[in-house]
């Protein structure tokens, strides 16, 4: 959840530490700080708020000259948001010795902090984290050297965890250790690099080692060597080279990341399709064959018989959309699952079962537990992520990587139109391997995949223009209903996400036929509802359900397909995307709602107040 930094190299470090973190900052942003070592010295700065507040401390002092430094970005979980709870966290038992910065949950620490407080340890914070601090510190003072220390202090700690120290004792040196939360090593020419995620040392370097779980790594500026927690025996590792544009990180020209990512999406699809939908005759084989989708990465597993979908957030939501397209193309059961209940309870798995999770950042903490409670019962999981070399990843039986390109936004957006072409691409692939869709059915739905791309091109403008002035008629709204039945039902939840999660508004997503079923009784001539109409064999049954609203005077917006009339007080019109494929558009127009509502507003659309971009916690 935190962002995590350290640099040792021929650069002063607070510079780049500090870019690091601005690169870090969607992963949690209630305080920050920077610890550098410089002789014999340990100097920290840390500061509540965001980074910026940081910066402005910072600013007030000459820089330090220090070649070595530390820094971290925090979303609080132990203690609140304070300067003291803030990171780096110094240990020693007069002075301190060393500093630490940690991302993740150091579970027993309360029983060790009792230890360590009867040995006269003396704690400034109510943060786990300092208590991992002193207990390294401690460990130093039996062990013959800090690196020894460091192993034995972190065996001690149970939980998921990133740890990254700092120590006089070895100025150059940097250790740092993973038990579940993520850490990457970056390898430069003279400097190396640890932190959470990748884009905030990619300025610098592409080569990249993945710390697997029980690892440490000791870095210098001039060699890395990664180690066996348990047994300090040395691990080789390859280093990987990261193809990730640096441009596609930056806002682009846009107010916002959100908007950017928004406007990203025809490109998006396009990229999802690229070299899975295949035209006819494109047969690399030679010969002809129909449309096709190629799906490599699942040829080596049988066609599932039931799926369990598990995902958090918007990831769940993109599941619940996929179920119906598993279930008529490919006569596939489908169980959208949210994981922070599935890796609970206790599932039945049978033969012929498959778990599929979703995770744009492939590091949400529930959504891996999962992953690992499926493997350890012998189902074969396949990962559907964003993120090249997440957890999900690399601990999955096979991933399919949704090519969305890097989303900073907190709030996901391109990330579920990616999540939701791949899953009609594997729900056509497995309807070809079941044959349960003849070669023409499935080529129409893949030429309307193929004409997604130009309609969001052509749509996005005019969508963002009707958003805008939508959210200025309803922005005194002190709570919304979004509803719509079957495709748009999942749809309906994820704009109601989307609009609490950025205006904090307060949004219901309701099935459209369960409103009659207690919901109806808060509407009034204040309480607006957003109702998703889409042009199929449901809109009969939508429309009654808005009739009922009007009735009790609601205000309505209905955002329609063409070619159905609603009974609504405002039309909001949508391009008629035919069969179950017409979520895709109307995602957009969803997104830019909340955007420009937030941003009327006047609230942080990146980095909405509670939250963080990837939730490495339970
Ligand atoms: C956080 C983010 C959401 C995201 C969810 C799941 O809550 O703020 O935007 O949908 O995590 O994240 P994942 O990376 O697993 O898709």
């Amino acid at each position: 959840m935190c962002g995590i930094i350290g640099y040792t190299g021929h650069r002063p470090a607070q510079p780049v530490v500090i870019e690091g973190l601005r690169r870090l900052e969607y992963r949690g942003y209630d305080s920050s700080g920077v610890a550098f070592v410089e002789g014999s010295s340990l100097w920290r700065v840390r500061a509540a708020g965001k980074l910026a507040a940081l910066e402005e401390k910072l600013a007030g002092i000459s820089p330090f000259g220090s070649l070595t430094g530390i820094g971290h970005t925090r979303w609080a979980t132990h203690g609140a948001p304070v300067e003291r709870n803030a990171h780096p966290h110094f240990g020693g038992l007069n002075e301190p010795v060393l500093a630490v910065v940690h991302n993740g949950i150091f579970e027993n620490y309360r029983e060790v902090k009792e230890q360590l407080e009867a040995l006269g340890y003396r704690f400034q914070s109510d943060t786990d984290t300092e208590v991992a601090a002193h207990l390294i510190a401690e460990e130093r003072r039996h062990a013959p050297d800090l690196m020894t220390a460091f192993a034995s202090a972190l065996r001690k700690m149970h939980g998921a965890y990133a740890l990254v120290m700092i120590s006089p004792e070895e100025p150059e040196t940097i250790y740092a250790a993973r038990l579940a939360s993520p850490l990457i090593v970056g390898v430069g020419t003279g400097e190396h690099f640890v932190a959470s995620d990748v884009p905030a040392f990619l300025p610098y370097t592409r080569d990249v080692i993945f710390l697997e779980n029980g690892e440490f790594v000791r870095i210098t500026p001039g060699a890395h060597q990664v180690f066996q927690l348990d047994t300090l025996q040395p691990v080789d590792k390859k280093v990987q080279r990261i193809n990730w544009d640096m441009q596609s990180a930056q806002k682009g020209g846009y107010r916002h990341f959100m908007l950017k990512e928004i406007f990203e999406q025809p490109g998006v699809v396009t990229d999802c399709l690229a070299g899975r939908a295949l035209v006819a005759g494109e047969n690399p084989h030679g010969g002809m064959q129909p449309d096709t989708v190629r799906l490599p990465e699942l040829d080596s597993f049988p066609v599932p018989e039931h799926i369990h979908v598990v995902a958090c957030g918007t990831s769940y939501h993109a599941g619940l959309w996929a179920r119906q397209l598993f279930e008529s193309w490919a006569r596939i059961p489908v169980s959208p699952e949210i994981a922070s209940e599935f890796h609970y309870r206790d599932v039945l798995f049978r033969p012929g079962d498959m778990v599929l999770v979703i995770s744009q950042s492939g590091e949400t903490a529930d959504t891996l537990a999962a992953l690992r409670l499926a493997k350890a019962r012998g189902c074969p999981v396949i990962g559907l992520c964003n993120v090249v070399g997440s957890s999900v990843a690399r601990e999955a039986d096979a991933v399919l990587i949704t090519q969305a390109g890097p989303e900073i936004s907190v709030a996901s957006t391109k990330a579920m139109c990616s999540q939701m072409v791949m899953f009609a691409l594997m729900a056509l692939y497995y309807a070809a391997r079941k044959d349960t869709l003849s070669a023409d059915q499935r080529r129409v739905q893949l030429d309307v995949l193929r004409g997604i791309p130009a309609i969001l091109e052509r749509i996005l403008p005019g969508l963002r223009d009707t958003a805008r002035e939508l959210s200025r008629e309803f922005s005194m709204a002190r709570s919304f209903f979004y509803l719509g039945r079957g495709q748009a039902f999942p749809l309906a939840l994820e704009g109601a996400l989307k609009l609490k999660e950025l205006s904090y508004i307060h949004a219901e997503g309701y099935a459209a036929g369960e409103m009659k079923h207690g919901p109806i009784a808060l509407i009034d001539p204040a309480f607006p509802t957003l109702v998703l109409a889409f042009n199929d064999a449901l809109f009969p049954k939508t429309a009654s359900n808005m009739q009922e609203i009007k009735a009790r005077g609601g205000p309505i917006i209905a955002l329609a397909a063409e070619g159905v009339n609603p009974p609504a007080d405002r039309i909001w019109r949508l391009p008629h995307v035919p069969g179950l494929l017409a979520g895709l558009v109307a995602l957009p127009a969803l997104q830019l709602f909340s955007y420009e509502m937030a941003d009327y507003l006047g609230k942080d659309v990146d980095q909405p107040r509670n939250l963080a971009k990837s939730v490495t916690v339970e």
